[in-house]
């Protein structure tokens, strides 16, 4: 009886929305709205996309997308914006990126043959990881990216023996971990000390770090880097973050009499999911880091170092969104609704994986229908594949009806997998009532590739 009455709706009391009509500005699309009932987005009525590209679709605000490249770009006028590659890439958003004249934060091999191949300048590049193969360190190297982040004592060991080998002097930094206790979900936050990243600040390894690099004259020390976690939104932890790196920059320059040019503060700035959550300001985050880092270097008499940050989430986080139809539609007596769509946790892992939260809206038309206690579930055989665990839902949603999530652009078709050998759905960009597929839906030969 106990494991029947778990989650029940009274033991989890529900903001109904006031209008299911509604696409909060905050957490859908800039250029999203409906039209004869319907969501569009880029000026593309949601039905359109669906006929011509199938669901479910992951359809990208590209209007959105650049001009959020472009707010971070006017907020950090006098540093650099990297976008973290693993958000979401493919050569056309690598693309983008470039003309938009942001830098790229990669972190495999894989990531930047993407860039590579769309011709994205090597020098605007940060390669990252806490454990780069030797091969993938020597790609670094030979391609001449501009920045390799540090994150052992064995990747210094490496990286001199490969400048050495292909004579050249590689900028690297070095991944401090800033003991921040960053208020995410555990898997995504990174800066306390018992995880897998970084060097610590407070055990000593960052600044023995320091000393190895410094060492070895082939490399080129320009900098410390702190990535404290994603999905954040008490801006509290960034500041302390840069306050530490601040300081051990001035301790750098104490020990060894070096001043060092750079500081990169990572990403992690969190975005509106549903309603209620915060949105970030760009420019509030940016002059907050600039003053927190002008202060502690100006009085200590050192040089303001040039601030970098890598934005993912924030950037394509909200211009994605994932287009479903509703197959099954299951009223559990008592309980709630189970609304079946066609894709699921491989398209959208992050309900099962994180407990994250989304919003979404029945996109084909609108419905003055009651609300109706909802899950949005997937098709996979398995009870955790849910993609809205707890929302409401017009009462007279049925099947064939199309469902719109919102807040799928990072982290969602780039931790895509073919579970139950699901096809990955295609991605859509649209803009100016335009759409095309930037990559296309896998097929059953996909499926079956690479199979004796
Ligand atoms: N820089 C570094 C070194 C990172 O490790 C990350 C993310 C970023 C920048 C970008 O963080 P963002 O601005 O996107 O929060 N799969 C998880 C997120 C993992 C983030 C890993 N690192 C999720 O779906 O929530």
């Amino acid at each position: 009886m106990v494991a029947v009455t778990a989650g029940l709706p009274e033991e989890r009391p529900q903001h109904v929305p006031a209008d299911l009509n509604a696409l909060e500005p905050a957490i859908w699309p800039r250029t999203s709205g409906r039209a004869d009932g319907a969501v569009t987005i880029g000026g593309i009525d949601v039905r359109d996309l669906a006929k011509e590209f199938g669901t479910p679709l992951y359809v990208i605000d590209e209007e959105d997308f650049r001009s959020r490249c472009r707010e971070y770009r006017s907020a950090f006028h006098d540093g650099e914006v990297h976008y973290a590659a693993k958000a979401f890439l493919c050569r056309e958003v690598a693309r983008w990126i470039d003309q938009e004249g942001l830098g790229l934060d990669v972190c495999s091999a894989g990531e930047l043959a993407v860039a590579l191949s769309v011709g994205f300048p090597p020098e605007r590049i940060t390669m990252h990881g806490n454990n780069k193969s030797l091969a993938e360190l020597e790609r670094a190297v030979q391609v001449g990216v501009g920045h390799i982040v540090v994150d052992s004592y064995e990747e210094i060991a490496r990286l001199g023996f490969l400048a050495d080998k292909h004579g050249v002097r590689p900028k690297v930094m070095i991944r401090v971990t800033v003991g921040v206790e960053a208020h995410t979900h555990e898997f995504i936050a990174t800066a306390h000390d018992d995880q897998k990243f970084g060097l610590s600040l407070s055990s000593g390894a960052a600044a023995e770090a320091v000393r190895r690099i410094l060492a070895l004259p082939q490399l080129e020390l320009v900098g410390l880097h702190s990535h404290i976690g994603s999905q954040i939104t008490d801006t509290g932890g960034f500041e302390v973050a840069a306050r530490r790196l601040a300081r051990l920059l001035v301790e750098i320059k104490e020990e060894h009499d070096v001043v060092l040019p750079e500081l990169d503060l990572g990403g992690g700035y969190g975005i509106p999911y549903v309603v209620g959550d915060e949105s970030l300001d760009v420019k509030v985050i940016a002059d907050s880091l600039r003053e927190i880092v002008t202060k502690v270097c100006e009085s200590a008499g050192l040089p303001v170092p040039r601030l970098t940050v890598e934005p993912g989430r924030s950037i394509a986080g909200v211009s994605g969104v994932t287009l479903y139809e509703a197959g099954t539609v299951k009223d559990v007596e008592g309980l709630r609704t189970y609304v079946s769509v066609d894709g699921g946790m491989s398209d959208n892992i992050r309900t099962a994986l994180y407990g994250a939260e989304y919003t979404a809206v029945l996109a084909s038309r609108v419905s003055q229908a009651a609300p109706m206690l909802s899950r949005l579930v997937g098709k996979h055989c398995e009870s955790g594949d849910m993609v809205v665990r707890d929302l409401y839902l017009p009462g007279d949603l049925a099947p064939g009806d199309l469902i719109a999530v919102a807040g799928t652009g990072a982290y969602c078709r780039s931790l895509a997998n073919n579970y139950n050998y699901l096809p990955k759905p295609a991605v859509v960009a649209v803009s100016n009532g335009q759409a095309r597929v930037i990559i296309r839906r896998e097929t059953e030969d996909d499926l079956l590739r690479g199979q004796l």
